[in-house]
């Protein structure tokens, strides 16, 4: 049976729809069937279905396909993509890894620790004083850059970070024809700083990320590419997720009760909100041959999305998987990192970040509840948070 001639539910219905309604629909849909029809493409939604897609050679992500629908073929955004870590693939893709990973492992990020509570405590100050904050511009979004900064160790340069980072996602959001040249102006900005970088640090190396990859065979443009991908990856993915699970603690005052009377919960806080929330509810494949899983054909070139947001809640998986509760031990990590050869390559900072933010706060602040509605993004690319208002007491 081909997938495409396949009579399908549709998931069509989602536009503009966010918040627990959201999950309700994908979640019918899911209930269904193992594979539905959307107005962009298919999608499956079962965990062992997404696993076996995500974990399969021959689907590759799109992005080219992405740029090509939006009209680029050629130039700096082009080549910076195709040669960029998500659309590689096999040992050329293996062998970016490697080189990238010593700057990732656990023990690298353990190192950032400290320095992540300071940048905290100095985001939460004015926050603390005035015992009410709006979320996403007092730590959401600034931490997130400032952990890359210390990565890189650049820490004066978060700011530049920040704003290449917002460029540099503009690659995903279909209005390339307005933003394309701040874009392509983003990419050489990046390329000249980073050049410098590994100048100097090749001159006096350290154990931060330009310096490991400045002693690899890499090329400086592969280099810059590589560099591109961690600004590009780290930023708005990170404050969505911190956001969402602040907003997560702020509904649920009884699981923000939990993490206050024991912080040593705030490991598996951070996996309770990455699997309830996942800021990447979808991420997609394409066919690169014809395909076939579970008695279904993907033909060549098929786009297939596969949802996070529905294997998070598998009901085959996760036991009383509508709950939001972080003491909770759970049958399986969360499909929001992603799986296989691509599986987010900053998931251990990213659950840094998380952690040190939730154990930072649980013993300061009390009584944390919204303070106006939260205004959510939508849930279709980065699910952001564009604003979230929150009122507690400092203790
Ligand atoms: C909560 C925060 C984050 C989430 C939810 C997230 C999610 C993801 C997902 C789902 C993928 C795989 C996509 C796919 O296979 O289609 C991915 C890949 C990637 N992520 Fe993250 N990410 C986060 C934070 C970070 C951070 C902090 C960094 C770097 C500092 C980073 C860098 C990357 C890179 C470079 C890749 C590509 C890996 C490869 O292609 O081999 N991400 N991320």
């Amino acid at each position: 049976m081909l997938a495409t001639e396949l009579d399908l539910p549709t998931y069509d219905h989602l536009d503009g729809v966010t918040g627990a309604r959201f999950h309700e629909l994908l979640d019918e849909v899911a209930s269904q069937s193992w594979l539905a029809r959307g107005a962009t493409g298919l999608a499956v939604f079962d965990r062992e279905t997404c696993n076996a897609l995500l974990r399969d050679r021959r689907f590759a992500f799109p992005a080219l396909e992405l740029l090509q629908l939006q009209g680029v073929t050629s130039g700096p955004i082009w080549d910076r993509t195709v040669d960029g870590l998500m659309v590689q693939s096999g040992d050329a893709h293996a062998r970016l890894r490697r080189l990238l990973m010593p700057a990732f492992t656990p023990r690298a990020t353990e190192r950032l620790r400290p320095r992540l509570r300071e940048l905290i405590e100095a985001l939460w100050a004015p926050a603390a004083a005035a015992g009410e904050c709006e979320f996403v511009a007092t730590l959401a979004e600034p931490l997130p850059s400032q952990a890359i900064a210390e990565l890189l160790d650049v820490p004066g340069d978060a700011p530049d970070l920040a704003r290449w980072s917002v460029l540099l996602q503009e690659v995903f959001k279909f209005r390339l024809d307005e933003t394309g040249p701040a874009v392509e102006q983003a990419y050489a900005e990046v390329r000249a700083y980073v050049f410098d970088k590994l100048a100097q640090r090749r001159r006096a190396p350290g154990e931060d990320l330009i310096s490991v990859i400045g002693q690899t065979d890499l090329t400086d443009d592969e280099c810059v590419t590589l560099v591109c991908s961690v600004i590009s990856g780290g930023t708005d993915t990170t404050e969505a997720q911190l956001a969402h699970g602040m907003r997560l603690f702020a509904e649920h005052p009884d699981q923000w009760q939990l993490l206050v009377d024991d912080p040593s919960l705030a490991a598996q806080a951070v996996e309770e909100v990455l699997r309830y929330e996942p800021i990447t509810p979808f991420t997609a494949r394409i066919a690169t041959e014809d395909v076939e899983v579970r008695d279904v054909v993907f033909p060549k070139d098929t786009v297939v999305f596969i949802c996070a947001a529905t294997a998070n809640r598998d009901p085959q998986v996760f036991e009383d998987p509508q709950a939001f509760d972080i003491t909770k031990p759970r049958e399986a990590a969360p499909l929001t990192f992603g799986f296989g050869a691509h599986f987010c390559i900053g998931a251990s900072l990213a659950r840094a970040e998380l952690a040190e933010t939730f154990s930072y706060l649980a013993p300061r602040v009390r009584d944390l509840r919204l303070a106006g509605e939260p205004v959510l993004g939508s849930p279709t690319g980065i699910y952001a948070v564009e604003s979230l208002p929150l009122a507690f007491t400092s203790v």
